[in-house]
């Protein structure tokens, strides 16, 4: 074994950042940004003026809750995929009272389990009970005897999936047992201006936040990045309906990443994330493909996101 090969802690990590960096063009899944830092940095990113779908999509719950509750039943169980810290989710813990358990579900472990701990404590009438899990592959909840299942699955975050993908796992989500409703926060198409900048704000939150991934990887993979040789690029991809994150190398460069090392041209990028954008017709017939039916569709005044009630 040597040196480098010692310093992986992270095997997945190390496997995925091989093969995606071997490949042409280069890439990364999206959900390695979120380590305790990512997680946190995130959560700076729905402060920022720029970043207007988390407080735009918090608006919507907050104003439309008693339409959204009409769609949960009594004893309910809410299931949040990618969670986060939780901070909408109040609203709905606040405003439901017919909620039985809450079930966060994410792969940021940590913050995961500090944010749990806190809602517990809050909500003690609650069983709140967090899953580690990667939602690309079938999610296992945790025993819930007969309680119906709410989804809630906000932030727009089924926009980083290619829509193939998206439906997928909405498909997926229909098979959990007693799944009845959920509720699905969707980013709409609108002026690339107004997107881009979403992605790439003035003081740099979301450029640090891109640039963590080679922080992580050199941390946990071993890898040797220069982060001053890379910069965050953000930019609208028309055809494919999506906002991209991209790492653009500055220089002609050979990076060790573990036991490999991998070549950069001046101006290669790593593709980090894709954002997918939707209208309202196009993301009902992908729900509608995966199996659920729409129920009710909230909006705000600018008709800047979507929040989809969906049923089975
Ligand atoms: C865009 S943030 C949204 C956070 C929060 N739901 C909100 O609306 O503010 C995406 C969240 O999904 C989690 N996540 C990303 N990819 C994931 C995956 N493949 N499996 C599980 N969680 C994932 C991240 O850790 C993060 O908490």
């Amino acid at each position: 074994m040597d040196a480098s090969t010692s310093r992986i802690t992270n095997r997945a990590l190390h496997s995925d950042a091989v093969a995606g960096l071997s490949q042409t063009p280069k890439g990364l899944s999206p959900k390695w940004f979120y380590d305790a830092l990512g997680s946190e940095i995130f959560e700076e990113i729905t402060q920022l003026a720029e970043y207007y779908p988390a407080r735009t999509e918090r608006a919507i719950l907050e104003a439309q809750l008693p339409r959204i509750a009409a769609h949960v039943p009594e004893g309910a169980a809410l299931v949040e995929l990618g969670s986060g810290a939780s901070v909408k989710t109040r609203l709905l813990l606040d405003g439901l009272p017919q909620l039985s358990a809450y079930v966060p579900v994410d792969i940021s472990e940590d913050f995961l389990h500090a944010t749990a701990s806190d809602l517990a404590a809050d909500y003690p009438a609650l069983t709140v009970t967090p899953v580690v899990a990667d939602f690309m592959t079938p999610v296992r909840l945790p025993d819930l005897g007969r309680a119906p299942v709410v989804g809630f699955f906000p932030g727009s975050t089924i926009g980083n999936l290619a829509p193939e993908a998206a439906e997928a796992l909405l498909a997926r989500l229909g098979h959990w047992p007693h799944h009845q409703a959920l509720i699905l926060g969707v980013d709409l198409v609108k002026a690339p201006e107004t997107l881009v900048a979403a992605y790439d704000d003035a003081q740099g939150v979301t450029a640090r936040f891109n640039l963590n991934l080679l922080t992580r990887l050199n941390r946990e993979v071993g890898a040797e990045f220069d982060l001053d040789t890379f910069r965050h690029l953000a930019l609208w991809n028309a055809g494919e309906a999506r906002v991209e994150m991209h790492l653009e190398s500055q220089n002609d460069q050979v990076v060790r990443v573990g036991d490999e090392l991998v070549a950069f041209a001046p101006g290669e990028t790593i593709h980090t994330e894709n954002s997918h954008k939707y209208t309202v017709e196009r993301l009902s017939d992908l729900a509608t493909s995966a199996g659920w039916r729409v129920d009710d569709f909230l909006t705000d005044a600018d008709g800047l996101f979507g929040v989809f009630v969906l049923g089975r």
